[in-house]
């Protein structure tokens, strides 16, 4: 059985434990958090047991295995690089319910909640959180560092880049039938809540309405 670490103790970090624990495979040994007020606590019977200065003597100890639960794409994309750096193998968190096709690619390190879709042909990345109810349809790709949030909707033959953020119920669908025709979402870019997405999204812009329009751009350096 491979022993495994949280990082983060915060809401995702319980969802992570609650999706984790009823596994045979694996065994949750506790949450690491960067917040020292965390530190100490305990959670559904799951210490606090430290921040990131604690991993080095974790893995000596036989703890190799992680997975980080912080919704923030970028600080999510940083703290699993250092993980990867200090030995760890990042591990999937996939909820039980979801259906997800023997055809599909996934990376490792992400989160992926009750009721997900993903359909055949599709390959996804690493380090994404996935929400619940989300619907990931064939032959779609989705990059490292990305966040889907609930009940979002991927039609067909959208690719989307690396730390892009995806809100709750958000529909992408190519406006034009046809293999060749696809979407493509940006690099770190961010579609708002509801949306529907007909168009390209350049990297960095912020869209948001039906049909989605650019709102603003974000600033690439921030968090
Ligand atoms: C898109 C988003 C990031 C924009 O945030 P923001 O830059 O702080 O935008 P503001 O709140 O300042 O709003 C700016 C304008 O856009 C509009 N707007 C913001 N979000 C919108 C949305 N999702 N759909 C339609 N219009 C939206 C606002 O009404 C406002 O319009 P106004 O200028 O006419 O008053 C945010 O509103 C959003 O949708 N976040 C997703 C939240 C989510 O899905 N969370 C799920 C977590 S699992």
């Amino acid at each position: 059985m491979e022993k495994v670490v949280i990082y983060g103790a915060g809401q995702l970090g319980a969802m992570v434990a609650c999706i984790l624990s009823p596994r045979n495979d694996v065994q949750v040994v506790g949450f690491i958090d960067d917040d020292p007020h965390q530190v100490g606590q305990q959670y559904d019977g799951l210490k606090v047991v430290g921040d990131a200065s604690l991993l080095p003597q974790l893995h000596q100890q036989g703890i190799t295995a992680a997975i980080v639960a912080i919704g923030n794409n970028r600080i999510r994309g940083r703290i699993a690089t250092h993980l990867t750096a200090t030995g760890f193998e990042l591990i999937n968190a996939i909820h039980p319910t979801a259906n997800i096709s023997k055809k599909a690619r996934i990376g490792k390190g992400s989160i992926i909640g009750a009721g997900t879709i993903i359909c055949s042909n599709s390959v996804i990345g690493s380090n994404l959180y996935i929400g619940p109810g989300a619907v990931i349809s064939h032959d779609t790709s989705v990059g490292d560092n990305v966040l889907l949030s609930v009940g979002c909707v991927v039609a067909a033959r959208v690719d989307i880049a690396s730390g892009a953020f995806i809100g709750a119920g958000a529909r992408l669908v190519p406006a034009e039938w046809g293999r060749e025709n696809r979407l493509r979402i940006g690099e770190n870019a961010v579609v708002g809540a509801g949306a529907v997405v007909l168009k390209d999204v350049p990297p960095n812009a912020v869209v948001v309405g039906v049909p989605a329009r650019i709102l603003r751009y974000r600033d690439p350096e921030a968090n």
